[in-house]
């Protein structure tokens, strides 16, 4: 093999190695799961205690945990746009006590 030839292929192989670790890195958009218990006991936990949410059960109506559960993934949830809707059903409508959220 000629030096130059050499040369490209260490390259090649450089800027592809480069390039699959950078399409690692990118952030993986939130996969809609359709269980929203299992969202908001994974996913309404990480920045704050579940009790947070347990206090406003029974007294948020849907309008009002649709814009709460919207300015979350606003802070950062991990939470993707088609799970958004049931889980602010979800939220609506368990009862205040509910053993997901409360202790
Ligand atoms: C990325 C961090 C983060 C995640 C994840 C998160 N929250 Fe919050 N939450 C906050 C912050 C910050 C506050 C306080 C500021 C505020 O109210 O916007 C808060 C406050 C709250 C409050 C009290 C304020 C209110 O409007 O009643 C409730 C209820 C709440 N979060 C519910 C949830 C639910 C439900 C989820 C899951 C859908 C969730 N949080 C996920 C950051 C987060």
């Amino acid at each position: 093999m000629s030096k130059t030839l050499k040369d490209l292929s260490v390259i090649a192989v450089t800027f592809f190695l480069l390039i699959s670790l950078l399409s690692s890195c990118e952030k993986t958009q939130a996969q809609p799961t359709g269980d929203p218990a299992g969202i908001v006991k994974k996913n309404c936990t990480v920045c704050h205690n579940p009790q947070r949410i347990c206090d406003s059960l029974g007294k948020k109506d849907r309008k009002e945990w649709d814009k709460t559960v919207k300015r979350m993934v606003d802070h950062g949830a991990d939470i993707s746009k088609q799970d958004i809707p049931s889980v602010v059903d979800y939220l609506t409508n368990i009862k205040p006590g509910s053993p997901t959220v409360c202790r």
